[in-house]
């Protein structure tokens, strides 16, 4: 028997993997039918390779329709479908259900911080208005008629930061962000670090002030969870400490 066709008889004798059950803890609210938040357990059949989103998409197509949530490229990309599972903020689309405590229920709540509209949807305006307020834009006086070179190691200074996806992971992970609705946020920060540091802007000194503000960078209590948060593996609080140090020096 060639190689091949060992190979071919191998597969067709594997066992197709059996699902395991899981119990799904949400965290429900909508207004428009009861006034307050409360749990509701759901059981799911799950396979090794499927994820909470997965969870998520079974309990809405097969049992309630109208449970809500965000999600949109299930690939860690888009950034739309941060949540609370077992108490940590998370991707749903990157958190495998098997690397999980399954051996009880498995919480899923809305993150931290934002207005809740409805089950595991929060308002996201607060956290992209504080976004928009650092100018999350190059800022060049030039128009130069080719693009405008930059050495490696001047863009490695800020490559990390590159990597946000605005999830706001991090900045409802952030307790001084729960309890200071007016913190501008790590992810903010992060995302003004992105420009602050770029040798192409000419916009840093003003960004360093608003983050200056009494709102600001100064807020941050270096408590390490909006990097352990991050699904990018942006180490934001040194993205923070690198701002507060720009600040001092007063300029990039
Ligand atoms: S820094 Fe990380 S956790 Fe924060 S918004 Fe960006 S990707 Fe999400
Ligand atoms: S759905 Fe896009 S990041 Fe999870």
């Amino acid at each position: 028997m060639t190689t091949a066709t060992a190979n071919v008889d191998e597969r067709k004798t594997e066992e197709p993997e059996k699902p395991f059950k899981v119990q799904i803890k949400l965290r429900r609210y909508d207004p428009e039918t009861r006034p307050d938040a409360y749990w509701e357990t759901f059981e799911v059949d799950m396979y090794s390779t499927d994820r909470i989103l997965d969870a998520l998409h079974s309990i809405k197509w097969d049992q309630d329709s109208t449970l809500a949530f965000r999600r949109s490229c299930a690939h860690g990309i888009c950034g739309s479908d941060a949540m609370r599972i077992n108490g940590r903020n998370r991707l749903a689309c990157k958190t495998l259900v098997k690397d999980l405590d399954i051996t009880k229920p498995v919480t899923v709540e809305a993150i931290k911080g934002l207005p809740l509209e409805r089950d595991l949807i929060v308002d996201m305006d607060p956290f992209f208005e504080a976004y928009k307020e650092i100018h999350p834009f190059l800022v060049a006086s030039d128009k130069p008629e080719k693009e405008r070179i930059q050495s490696i190691a001047d863009r490695d200074i800020f490559d990390d930061t590159t990597k946000c996806i605005l999830c706001a992971a991090c900045t409802t992970s952030c307790p001084v962000f729960w309890t200071d609705g007016q913190y501008f946020g790590p992810a903010a920060i992060v995302n003004a670090h992105r420009f602050i540091f770029d040798s192409r802007d000419e916009d840093a000194k003003t960004r360093l002030d608003i983050l200056n503000d009494k709102e600001g960078v100064w807020r941050c209590r270096t408590t390490f969870n909006c990097t352990e948060a991050c699904p990018r593996g942006i180490e934001v609080t040194k993205a923070i400490a690198e701002v507060k140090q720009a600040i001092l020096r007063g300029k990039r």
